[in-house]
């Protein structure tokens, strides 16, 4: 069976571009996948800013139960914490070896998050795309459901598992990234030139996944258009509207040409209240499964005691692979 691995930082409360870009897909691709999905606690600590722990903690049990909350079923897919199976972290140094500081130093997403930190970035946040490919390359990874942004890092795991193949022989799996047909690249509901993003400066452009319905209504009414009035999909002189649209396409379904044909001539007064009537309506059962999970946390921790389990039984086999490929000497032998 075709096997899916991803991921998602508890760096930040879940948006709107995380469900539509990546849950979404983590859900729909249960039914005839074998899915391993991971809270990717190491990850979260590359960036001193975002990183505090009590709040890491907190935020690592909150992520889990919402991928719960989204419909991540634990009888059929693994669900874990990262930083419970050790081997990410190993076979991590073990990339580090075949990987190259050139085509590290490009990642579009380190260079746009070191900026301004100069000599002072820390390696953890330079090393965060090879942990991935560690994450991905463990589980024999055919498909990663990622939004787009995540495209370049899946291109650099399918290399360093090509490039240690090449040199070592047949270990790793090369996997592919699969994106959403609608909701790969949520934007900024203020700016839609940037993407939907945890770090954004502002909350009034981001709708959380477990915002409250008035909220979501107020964000998605005061969402920057422009000053026509036309409803159509275009991201380059529309960018406002393209979006909202993509969104409204993504929670309900429906292509986005039919929906932009729908609502063309109404206005952008009632093309926004359709638009948030259609978001609250597709988080309701989301927040009140989470209510729900989060009133019994002794549950979740069991249930993620039991994924790191069934992550391991995948993992350690793999990476013993790797080390013995690489000429390390097992334990116990001489
Ligand atoms: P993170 O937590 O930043 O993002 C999690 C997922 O949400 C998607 N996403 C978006 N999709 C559409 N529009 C947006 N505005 C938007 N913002 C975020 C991301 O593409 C991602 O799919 N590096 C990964 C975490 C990771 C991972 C992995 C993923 C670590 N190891 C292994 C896959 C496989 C990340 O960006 O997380």
């Amino acid at each position: 069976m075709t096997r899916v691995f991803s991921g998602m930082q508890p760096s930040g409360d879940p948006h709107l571009g995380n469900l539509l870009g990546a849950w979404v897909n983590w859900v729909r691709m249960q039914q005839d996948r074998d899915c391993v999905y991971c809270v990717v606690d190491l990850h979260a600590i590359t960036s001193p800013a975002e990183h505090e722990p009590d709040r890491l903690r907190e935020r690592t049990v909150e992520l889990a139960t919402g991928m719960l909350a989204v419909g991540v079923d634990p009888e059929r897919s693994i669900l874990f914490v990262q930083s419970h199976v050790h081997e990410h972290a190993e076979c991590t140094w073990l990339l580090n070896c075949v990987s190259g500081f050139g085509e590290l130093r490009k990642m579009p997403q380190f260079r746009e998050k070191s900026t301004g930190q100069g000599e002072s970035v820390s390696i953890g946040l330079f090393d965060y795309p090879v942990l991935q490919a560690a994450d991905i390359l463990l589980y024999h990874t055919d498909e990663v459901p990622v939004g787009e942004d995540q495209r370049h890092h899946i291109e650099l795991a399918r290399d360093l598992g090509q490039r240690f193949n090449h040199r070592f022989g047949e270990v790793f799996t090369l996997p592919k990234a699969v994106h959403p047909p609608a909701g790969a690249r949520v934007m900024d509901l203020q700016d839609p030139t940037v993407k939907m993003s945890k770090s954004a400066s502002s909350e009034k452009g981001i709708v959380y996944v477990l915002d409250e319905p008035k909220r979501i209504e107020k964000k998605i009414k005061s969402a920057v258009t422009d000053s026509a009035d036309d409803i159509r999909h275009d991201r380059v002189d529309k960018p406002g509207v393209s979006n909202l649209l993509e969104i409204f396409a993504a929670v309900t379904d429906r292509p986005v040409d039919e929906l932009a044909a729908e609502y063309d001539g109404h206005g952008y007064g009632t093309f926004k209240t359709a638009v948030a009537d259609a978001v609250i309506e597709r988080l309701r059962p989301v927040q009140e499964r989470y209510a729900q999970l989060a009133s019994d946390p002794g549950e979740v921790a069991r249930l993620l005691a039991v994924g790191a389990d069934r992550a391991r039984a995948i993992s350690t086999p793999t990476l013993e692979r790797a080390k013995q490929a690489m000429g390390l000497l097992p334990p116990g032998s001489a």
